[in-house]
């Protein structure tokens, strides 16, 4: 099957300033890819690129290559807000508009799908039901969406991006900031994602790598610049890792 990201030779600077460097990597569709590394070793800025958010950075530059699905990401048709559909980005805070969950909900339907009443309430609900907030929240929708807990406000993020019909989805320590139960609720929606989207994940927790990783790459820092490390099949990275430098990581002796 083709990757759903191919990445050759991806550097990103800041400012003339080096955050990553060098970066070679495929990631399969339909799995779970794990990035992990020590802060600042440039796992934000790997997965900015993946939907060119990067280049909406004052100062950010990105070279090399990368294709999505055997398409080069450069040239990709419809441009950067359907890229942005088809590669969505969940953040570490989740980011609801100060609007109420429907409308939350209903602006990005209805900016993409056009304003037939009965297909935006049926996005909306279906969207909702994916990741398991409809119960939750179905009695209402016209409360304002920053009311809810942050583990909800996560999940109406994933909702709001998953109405979009995403084909990868991009998430930056999605369950950092929510407690545990919110956060094994978001894993076991992502668990879910597999079967249909292809997700980036990064993540500090190795716990949760563990847990929903199908491939790991380790990224680490030299000299101030974050670099590939290690990429692997989950099981033989956990159980096998190549580096001294991995080693010490699953070791918890660094980073
Ligand atoms: N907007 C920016 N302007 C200037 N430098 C930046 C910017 N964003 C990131 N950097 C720098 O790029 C490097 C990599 O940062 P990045 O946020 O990608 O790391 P990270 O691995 O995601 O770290 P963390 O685990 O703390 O989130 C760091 O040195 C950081 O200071
Ligand atoms: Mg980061």
């Amino acid at each position: 099957m083709t990757p759903a990201f191919e990445v050759r030779d991806l550097s990103v600077h800041y400012d003339g300033a080096c955050a990553l460097a060098g970066v070679s990597l495929d990631m399969p569709a339909l799995a779970i890819s794990v990035v992990l590394g020590p802060s600042g070793c440039g796992k934000s800025s790997f997965l900015l690129a993946l939907n060119r958010l990067s280049e909406t950075i004052p100062g950010c530059r990105t070279t090399g290559r990368i294709r999505l699905f055997g398409h080069p990401l450069e040239g990709y048709t419809g441009g950067e807000n359907e890229l942005r559909r088809r590669v969505a980005m969940i953040f570490q805070h989740p980011v609801v508009f100060p609007l109420s969950i429907r409308r939350n909900l209903a602006i990005p339907i209805i900016e993409h799908f056009g304003h037939a009443r009965s297909e935006i309430e049926a996005r909306m609900e279906t969207a909702l039901r994916d990741v398991g907030l409809w119960e939750e929240v179905k009695d209402r929708l016209d409360a304002p969406a920053t009311a809810l807990s942050g583990g909800q406000q996560q999940r109406l993020c994933l909702a709001r991006a998953l109405a979009l019909e995403p084909h990868a989805l991009l998430l930056d320590e999605p369950t950092s900031a929510l407690d545990p139960f919110a956060a094994g609720h978001v894993e076991a929606l992502l668990r879910d994602l597999r079967s249909r989207l292809s997700l980036v994940l990064v993540t500090h927790n190795l716990a949760q790598a563990r847990r929903l990783a199908d491939e790991v790459a380790l990224f680490w820092v030299r000299d101030g610049c974050g670099f590939l490390c290690e990429s692997a099949p989950a099981d033989r990275f956990f159980a096998a890792p190549q580096s001294d430098v991995a080693r010490s990581y699953l070791a918890g002796r660094m980073g």
